[in-house]
């Protein structure tokens, strides 16, 4: 976990670590084996260089020595000088203009930020990876004590020698970028016009976020800052208002509701007929809308995000996301789910409990012989008709089993119901049940009380 923000200031050094969703590399390294990825490194004026493996070996090598984080044993760390691999990548130390000025003027506001192929980033000024400059030789290395880096540290790993602040040692790297830390980051337009040797910007990034349950605290800071910087954050309609004090004035473009669940994309209109036929012809169109929008914004170095409440993965309308948007490669951030939430609220935990099923309301599990059920039931209740649920889980629970629904959970009007299962069914016709709610049956819940 990299939540915190971490910035330090060092006479004559910039050094700030800190982390967030980042923009892995666009060629995505992470799916490649390691021999075969590239690094992207960007320099000054927008230009990106892709480094092979074999470029990388091309370059001048250099071995230091230092300690291997967390052991005691020592390393012959191998790899190449990271002020060399810039100025192999046409980062201009020297000014022909100036040529007994040591730091040239393009460079004096400028850092080095170094990314990991899961979002994390180092930040470096010029001058402390600079042995001229009177920084250390900070080397950006691919073996270690003649063997190549072990997966959790390849492709790359930058050693700064003689630092024990190994949060700043980043492994996995893929992307280094020179940044100017006084004017706005170089636009997609200026790289593509410098970037004779890739003749393309820099790609952008594909998100899928989760935001939390509700609670804007309870959103994770990767997730925050991610929305904050992206060009483009799509959801579904209900979620606008929740997402526009997160994201940038006009980031957020509301999806089309065919695209919510994903049921009918990507499938042929001739397997249906009547208005399915004719729903699925517009879902396909709806996607392939999107997609075209996508490939423009990620082609032009944007970033974009799809917006989703809870955790992304867990029953999720965009769920299809990292499928059917394969070629994009997309990110997927955690978020807190309701679940979770819940679980705080209802202040329960789940350890010595033999099993808990968490139901769209389709599907009660496995019962026994005997048609029992034993496992906890956590149901999303989306599509749920509760009385008619309520009838099928008393004939597969006892009916003093504990249950509670947990209504708007993070949010002001969070409320519990708890009760009985042989019971409940009355308790919950009282009352007026909100659009979000949890349904919990079973033991986990601990003894039943009544209802409240
Ligand atoms: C489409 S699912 C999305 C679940 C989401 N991905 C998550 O991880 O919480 C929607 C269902 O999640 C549950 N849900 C989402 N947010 C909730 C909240 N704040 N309070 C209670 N239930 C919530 C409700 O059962 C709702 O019908």
């Amino acid at each position: 976990m990299y939540h915190s923000i971490w910035l330090m200031t060092i006479p004559l050094l910039l050094c700030a670590v800190w982390a967030h969703a980042g923009e892995p590399a666009s060629t995505s390294p992470a799916a490649q084996p390691p021999c075969m990825r590239v690094l992207l490194v960007r320099n000054e004026s927008g230009r990106t260089t892709t480094i092979t493996p074999a470029e990388f070996a091309k370059l001048p090598q250099a071995t230091v020595r230092d300690k291997i984080p967390h052991t005691d044993q020592d390393g012959a760390y191998e790899g190449v000088l990271l002020h060399e691999l810039l100025r192999a990548a046409g980062v201009a130390f020297a000014d022909p203009a100036a040529p007994d000025k040591k730091l040239p003027a393009s460079l004096r506001t400028a850092y080095v930020l170094v990314e990991a192929s899961d979002g994390y980033q180092v930040v470096f000024s010029i001058p402390e990876i600079h042995p001229d400059l009177g920084g250390r030789e900070v080397l950006l290395v691919n073996r270690v004590n003649g063997v190549p880096l072990d997966a959790k540290l390849a492709p790359y790993q930058v050693i700064v020698p003689g630092s024990d602040l190994h949060a700043r040692w980043i492994r996995q790297v893929t992307r280094i970028m020179v940044q100017p830390a006084t004017a706005a980051p170089v636009s997609p337009q200026d790289a593509a016009a410098t970037a004779p040797q890739t003749g393309r910007p820099s790609e952008g990034q594909v998100f899928l976020v989760g935001t939390g349950p509700g609670d804007p605290e309870l959103m994770s800071v990767k997730a925050a800052q991610l929305l904050k910087r992206a060009d483009i954050v799509f959801c579904y309609s209900w979620m606008k208002d929740e997402v526009a004090p997160f994201v940038r004035p006009g980031a957020v473009e509301v999806a089309s509701p065919l695209l919510m669940g994903g049921q009918y994309c990507g499938q042929n209109p001739d397997d249906f007929q009547g208005e399915l036929q004719e729903r699925v012809r517009q879902t396909n169109e709806a996607l392939d809308q999107l997609k075209t929008r996508i490939r423009a914004a990620v082609a032009d170095g944007k970033t974009v995000a799809f917006a989703d409440n809870g955790d992304p993965t867990i029953f999720s309308p965009w769920g299809w996301v990292p499928d059917l948007l394969a070629e994009f490669r997309p990110v997927v951030i955690p978020g807190m789910s309701s679940f979770n939430a819940a679980n705080a609220v209802l202040q329960r935990g789940l350890a010595g409990q033999r099993s808990l099923i968490l139901s769209s309301g389709s599907d009660l599990g496995r019962p026994d012989p005997q048609g029992r059920l034993s496992s906890t039931l956590v149901f999303f209740t989306q599509r749920v008709e509760i009385q008619k649920l309520m009838g099928q889980l008393r004939d597969r629970y006892p009916a003093d089993t504990p249950v509670a629904i947990v209504c708007d959970v993070s949010y002001p009007s969070e409320r519990i119901l708890r009760g009985q299962l042989g019971t409940f069914a009355d308790v919950v016709a009282k009352e007026q049940l909100p659009l979000l709610y949890l349904l919990y049956v079973g033991d986990a819940l601990g003894v039943a009380t009544a209802a409240k």
